[in-house]
């Protein structure tokens, strides 16, 4: 198994073209299954998610194939299975997001639970919810689960838990309304701008959505979709964990193909805590510097801080001196990165959902786990700045969703090599 290797110390400089948004690029992949003809989606990141829906959307009897342009040309062949392979399913919670797509066109969908997550509990009952506000019959086995529906009907539902709104829940129930007959309407809709994307996405295929950006969706079933030529906007999330590298290395870095309005809150938190960042239309430079106060933050669905990002934002703050808190409100256990920055010589306690650090120490390198994709990227940050030599295990997590991490960073004069 591979790891990655990071000797700590050097400042940032340079600049970075961000990847197309592995979350936005997922559902809208899926998303095709409801078309007819051949759709053309450019900025797809190369990443193991997207590589593991494209072999889950194969076995549905999709044709995809990336151009030399590096678009993606997806065309649906056969419509007849209903099952996505179960093995391809449990390795990735987001192939959750065919369900919809499968039950509005194919009329069944039988579907593998994704099983648990390092990051916390992901129930999908509110997936099945909104499915079953449709009109769907729902089956839940022990396994797995299965919807049937002759037809699905507009409803009017709202769909949120004690965490708030659900991004893939919302984005499956709109894929499946957009199908369906009549109006549906669905309030405390997450309005991450993933969801946005997927909307307006689904709208070039033919779809009726209004209400895009705002927490309640309306949507008018139609009878058909096409397929269409369509770009995905960059990663909020990439960009906002070189953001925090250019901060933490005291570096310079100019981040390109971005947009500084999907990082609005993150910004606003990381010029609070002192970094200069100067936003253009599709540019954002960040400079660091050495004197940094310490903060307090809060997780919260869009547009609040993103919990994508929360594990970055601690090894950061772990070398700013002073108390810092942050609390974690969409997953209150995602903190499997603590023990590993603690190896390193950060000073983090977890309590319940918060973590309180005691910044200002100086990171050391050390032999460290990944335990999943933002804490692998917590862990290279941490790399970065700490004395002496850093080895991160289980690097295959980073892969899901950083595209080409090691030569961006290589590129920026990090000295940071795969082992
Ligand atoms: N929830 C329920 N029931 C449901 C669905 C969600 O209780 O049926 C709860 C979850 O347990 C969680 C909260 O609602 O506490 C929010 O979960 P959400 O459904 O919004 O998460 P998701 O759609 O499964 C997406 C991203 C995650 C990101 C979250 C929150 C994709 C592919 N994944 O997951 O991204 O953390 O939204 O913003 O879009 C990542 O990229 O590293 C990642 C984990």
């Amino acid at each position: 198994m591979k790891s990655l290797c990071i000797k700590g110390g050097k400042p940032l400089c340079g600049t970075v073209k961000i990847s197309g948004a592995k979350n936005a690029a997922l559902p809208i992949l899926a998303s095709v299954i409801l078309s007819r003809g051949t759709s053309v989606i450019h900025n797809v990141p190369r990443l193991s998610d997207v590589n593991i829906i494209i072999k889950i959307l194969h076995a549905l009897g999709v044709d995809i194939y990336r151009r030399e342009d590096e678009a993606l040309v997806c065309t649906v062949k056969n419509e007849s299975c209903c099952t996505p392979p179960c093995e391809l399913v449990q390795k990735m919670r987001a192939s959750i997001c065919v369900m919809g797509p499968l039950l509005a066109k194919r009329q069944k969908a039988k579907i593998a639970f994704p099983g648990g997550c390092v990051i916390g509990e992901r129930p999908i009952d509110l997936h099945l919810k909104g499915m079953q506000y449709l009109g769907a019959h729902v089956e839940t086995k022990d396994s797995h689960v299965e919807l049937t529906s002759e037809f699905l009907c507009g409803a009017k539902m709202f769909l949120g838990s004690e965490f708030g709104s659900t991004v893939l829940g919302t984005a499956n129930v709109m894929m499946a309304a957009s199908l369906a007959e009549g109006t549906t309407v669905i309030e405390n809709a997450a309005r991450e701008p993933e969801v946005e994307e997927l909307a307006k996405f689904l709208n070039q295929m033919g779809a009726k959505i209004s209400g895009l950006g705002t927490n309640v969706l309306t949507i008018q079933g139609v009878a058909e979709l096409h397929g269409t030529e369509y770009r995905i906007i960059s990663d909020r999330i990439e960009a906002g964990t070189f953001i925090i590298a250019a901060a933490m290395t005291r570096g310079r870095i100019e981040l390109q193909n971005v947009s500084p309005l999907h990082l609005a809150c993150v910004i606003t938190t990381l010029k609070r805590i002192g970094v200069t960042i100067v936003e253009y239309f599709d540019r954002i430079v960040v400079e660091g510097n050495n004197s940094y106060s310490p903060t307090q933050v809060c997780t919260k669905p869009y547009p609040g801080f993103p919990t994508d990002l929360q594990a970055q934002l601690a090894s950061m703050l772990a070398i700013v001196l002073g108390k810092s808190c942050i609390t974690e409100k969409i997953y209150p256990q995602r903190f499997a990165y603590v023990n590993e920055l603690v190896k390193m010589g950060a000073s983090i306690e977890q309590k319940g959902a918060s973590v309180y650090i005691q910044g200002g120490k100086t990171l050391k390198g050390a032999t460290v786990f990944a335990s999943d994709l933002r804490a692998s990227a917590a862990l290279v940050l941490a790399g970065l700045v700490a004395i002496g030599e850093t080895t991160i295990k289980h690097i295959h997590h980073l892969e899901r969703g950083y595209e080409n991490l090691q030569a961006k960073l290589s590129l920026l004069g990090a000295d940071i090599m795969y082992k």
